[in-house]
């Protein structure tokens, strides 16, 4: 079970989380919904209690996969799920449509995080916000979060919040060891400047951050005779290696290894790694239970730190 440290704030919100939460932008692809439902079982089990999902997501049907959860094993966990303002959707109306069948689907009456999907829309940000905030004070949503939105459309949404008295609460945006540019395009600064949240999506950036993987590295992380031989390793290599040789010393996964750098890499920051496997929801849940020390943060942040830009 997941200790009492390893929770961390939704900004100033008020919602506490685990510090690992778990998407769902795969679920329902398959037909396999029992798969899906056992996934969520050890999940919460083992003491994570974020999801995250979107009314695109399989066309709404990960939205009701994850309310079908909900109301199998009536267990408490903080849902976020993203309103997408496509270019034919314009007006309240439509964004009000929009969350009532996210909330259907969902089976709940209120959705703990709701994000603005993306900022490419013709709606100012002011506007967004303001919608949000009328979602707010129908009981329908009970935070407000941007997702790939940049340092200033940020502060934009943050301030048109606060005329409304609300708190940003997140923005959701894609960090990993291999794609580290919020550390450089100032969101990761504006999330501490502001106390928001940097939930960080694809951080296995797609399952390439995972066991075995290096191309050429032998089980001691070393060049192997059908790898990288006589060629300099590339940067991707480079961090691969340290996280492997680091996974075998802690007999824990290279994944694991790769979110705990990201736990580390700042309190605002709850990674949100997607998986359809009981496996892997059970190695997402333990990464809860260790941490890197000093040397091995220094280690894995040297090897990508050319990933920055
Ligand atoms: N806001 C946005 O625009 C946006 C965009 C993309 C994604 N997202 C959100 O971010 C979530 C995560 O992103 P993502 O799913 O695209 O990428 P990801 O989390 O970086 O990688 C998912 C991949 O990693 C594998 N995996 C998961 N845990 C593992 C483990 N412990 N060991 C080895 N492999 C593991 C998964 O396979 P298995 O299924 O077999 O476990 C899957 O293939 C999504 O589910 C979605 O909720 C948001």
């Amino acid at each position: 079970m997941i200790r009492e440290s390893q929770h961390r704030l939704l900004g100033v919100s008020g919602i506490r989380v685990s510090s690992l939460g778990v998407g769902t932008n795969r679920w329902a692809q398959g037909r396999n919904d029992e798969a899906v439902f056992q996934v969520f079982q050890s999940l919460v089990d083992a003491g994570v209690n974020f999801f995250d999902t979107a009314e695109i997501y399989t066309r709404g049907r990960s939205e009701r996969l994850l309310g079908a959860c909900l109301q199998r094993y009536h267990r408490p966990v903080v849902i976020a799920s993203k309103f997408a303002p496509l270019p034919t959707r314009l007006s309240g109306r439509q964004f009000m449509n929009a969350l009532d069948a996210s909330l259907n689907c969902l089976g709940v009456q209120t959705i703990d995080l709701y994000y603005i999907h993306f900022p490419y829309t013709l709606l100012s940000i002011e506007k967004l916000m303001d919608l949000m905030a009328q979602a707010v004070e129908a009981g329908k949503i009970r935070a407000v979060g941007v997702s790939n939105f940049n340092a200033k459309q940020m502060r934009r949404a943050a301030t048109r919040l606060a005329h409304h008295h609300i708190p940003m609460a997140a923005n959701q945006v894609r960090y990993n060891l291999i794609h580290r540019q919020p550390e450089e395009n100032g969101v990761l600064e504006a999330c501490r400047e502001l106390n928001v949240a940097l939930v960080a999506y694809r951080p296995l950036e797609r399952g390439r951050l995972k066991s075995n993987t290096v191309p050429g590295a032998s089980s001691s992380g070393s060049p192997s005779s059908t790898g990288w031989k006589g060629k300099a390793p590339s940067k991707e290599e480079n961090v691969q290696k340290i996280l492997q040789t680091i996974a075998q010393q802690r007999g824990k996964s290279v994944s694991q290894v790769a979110l705990n750098w990201l736990l580390r890499r700042d309190e605002h920051v709850i990674p949100i790694p997607g998986t359809t496997s009981e496996r892997h929801a059970l190695e997402i849940a333990d990464t809860l239970s260790w941490e890197l020390n000093d040397d091995e943060f220094a280690a894995i942040d040297q090897a990508s730190s050319p990933w920055k830009h």
